[in-house]
């Protein structure tokens, strides 16, 4: 079985990304993940995309085919003005269109690391509305949400606390549950 992770930041430095780093030594047996890069994909742009042209931008391409390869997918994203960051819905709206699109009825699983004291809710939230949209089949529970990034990372950027640790283990036992459904 072949996931793919995506990473809502692109900074340097990420705690999403750190958290997605760390997914790949939680996974379930029988489980590889690669983690997906979006940063060079244009703007979403119809004139850009099929039927208007008849062929996507090839980076577009490259990062669908790669998408497609996915029984499922990991998505560690930060909340951005209470939602899902721009760069990571462009890459998904991208990926989206069409009968072909590698997201349509695919298993998902949604984390999200913030410093503050939320956890990411309302951009957990504004994503359920996205995979309503492409059928995907999101994990409900349980919910990921780290609040208080500071005091669960160590200085190596490891996440150092085990009960966080143990939930995301139950998260992605729970995507291989839904792959095998599904499937
Ligand atoms: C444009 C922008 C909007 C943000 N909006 C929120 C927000 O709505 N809720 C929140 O908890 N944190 C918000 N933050 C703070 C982020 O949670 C914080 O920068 C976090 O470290 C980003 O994740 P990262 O460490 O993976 O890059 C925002 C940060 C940026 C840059």
């Amino acid at each position: 079985m072949h996931w793919i992770g995506l990473s809502g930041s692109l900074r340097m430095g990420s705690y999403n990304t750190m958290l997605l780093n760390e997914s790949l030594e939680l996974l379930p047996d029988g489980v590889t993940m690669e983690i997906a890069g979006y940063s060079e994909l244009p703007l979403y742009n119809g004139d850009l995309d099929l039927p208007a042209t008849e062929k996507r931008p090839p980076a577009v391409q490259a990062f669908r085919d790669r998408l497609a390869l996915a029984d499922a997918f990991v998505i560690i994203s930060p909340e951005y003005n209470y939602s899902i960051p721009g760069g990571l819905k462009n890459a998904i709206d991208w990926a989206s269109r069409g009968e072909d699109s590698p997201l349509l009825r695919k298993p998902v699983a949604l984390m999200g690391v913030t410093p503050g004291m939320w956890g990411t809710v309302r951009m957990q939230l504004a994503f359920h509305a996205v995979f309503q949209f492409l059928d995907m089949k999101p994990v409900y529970k349980p919910e990921v949400l780290i609040n208080q990034a500071k005091t669960k990372f160590n200085e190596h950027g490891k996440l150092a606390d085990e009960k966080t640790k143990e939930i995301i283990r139950k998260q992605l036992a729970a995507l291989q549950q839904l792959v095998m459904k599904y499937k």
